[in-house]
């Protein structure tokens, strides 16, 4: 229970159990009313520096980061591939071990390698947050979708969730269904069977018995309290994996018209950035059914609490 024993690194949603989530979950609704009040500034993490190393690209998670522990009083350092030393060849374990020298207390780190954070979490003494690693995981994305649920639902036990689209490429998808499981949610996946979620250890599939596959999405929609519609991902070469573009949005992207199948207490997620028009509609992504802007509302909170249980002085109860 992270409670009682520090966490060290956060590098994939499996870490945590039930009662980790939930712990995570009470710090970010505390830490929420910092948010929500007129002074956004508590010297929480006052001589901690925080450096987020990208070397992919990224808004949403990065500049919450940033405001994360902006609002916490870390001083925060964004670095990205381009414009560093590796466009000079400087390898990636020297890249890290050198912003670690330089004082950093903790790295963020999204990175196009499945595994880089785990790598670089061997070879420093510093917490790493993986910020989104290949197609492998993004335990963070994860927490700010199952808060999103929790806030606005409540009982996430229980609930049908349909993962939506690109499943092959998606390292959300691979966390969320770590995620959910771990949370008593039944997940289904529905993709062309070219975009299938084929990345599961038998481990997993032991673990989550209730995991389903289609794809057939009326079949997919039919029972789902939640739909994660997931980015159809163009530079991991999705289009390769379907003949073409048009029939994969007939038959996948969430409309007004395929969202007929699904009933309407049916919730609306996607981690973003969304490809309007291919997975999802504008008029969907705005409805009322969308708590879209909510996740991205809640990953603020999310990740301060994250940065205070990693590298704070603080518990729970002193925040
Ligand atoms: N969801 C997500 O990781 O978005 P960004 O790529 O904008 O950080």
């Amino acid at each position: 229970m992270i409670a009682d024993n520090k966490l060290n690194n956060l590098l994939d949603i499996d870490q945590l159990s039930k009662n980790d989530i939930l712990y995570i979950f009470e710090f970010a609704e505390k830490l929420s009313s910092i948010l929500n009040g007129s002074v956004k500034k508590v010297p929480v993490l006052r001589g901690k520096t925080v450096i987020n190393y990208f070397s992919e690209p990224s808004t949403r998670t990065r500049v919450s980061f940033e405001n994360a522990g902006k609002i916490l009083s870390a001083d925060v350092i964004n670095v990205s591939s381009s414009g560093s030393s590796d466009e000079k060849g400087e390898s990636f374990i020297n890249t890290v071990q050198t912003l670690e020298s330089i004082g950093a207390d903790i790295l963020i780190i999204r990175h196009s390698d499945s595994g880089a954070p785990y790598f670089v979490s061997r070879n420093i003494q510093i917490p790493v947050i993986n910020a989104g690693d290949g197609s492998h995981a993004h335990p963070t994305q994860t927490l700010i979708d199952l808060y999103t649920i929790y806030k606005s639902i409540g009982e996430i036990e229980g609930l049908n969730l349909t993962i939506l689209g690109d499943n092959i490429h998606s390292r959300v998808s691979r966390s969320a269904v770590l995620g959910f499981s771990t949370m008593g949610a039944k997940v289904t996946f529905c993709s062309p069977t070219t975009m299938n979620a084929n990345y599961l250890s038998e481990n997993d599939v032991n673990n989550y018995p209730s995991i389903m596959y289609t794809s057939n999405l009326k079949d997919a929609l039919s029972d789902s309290d939640l739909i994660m519609t997931l980015r159809t991902q163009f530079e991991r070469k999705a289009s390769l994996v379907f003949p073409n573009i048009n029939e994969y949005t007939r038959m996948f992207k969430l409309s007004n018209e395929s969202l007929k199948y699904a009933p309407d207490k049916a919730r609306i997620l996607h981690p973003g950035p969304m490809n309007l028009g291919v997975e999802i509609d504008g008029y969907v992504s705005e409805s009322d059914r969308s708590l879209i802007n909510q996740q991205v509302m809640n990953s603020v909170a999310i990740r301060m609490a994250l940065l205070i249980i990693l590298i704070g002085e603080h518990t729970l109860d002193s925040i």
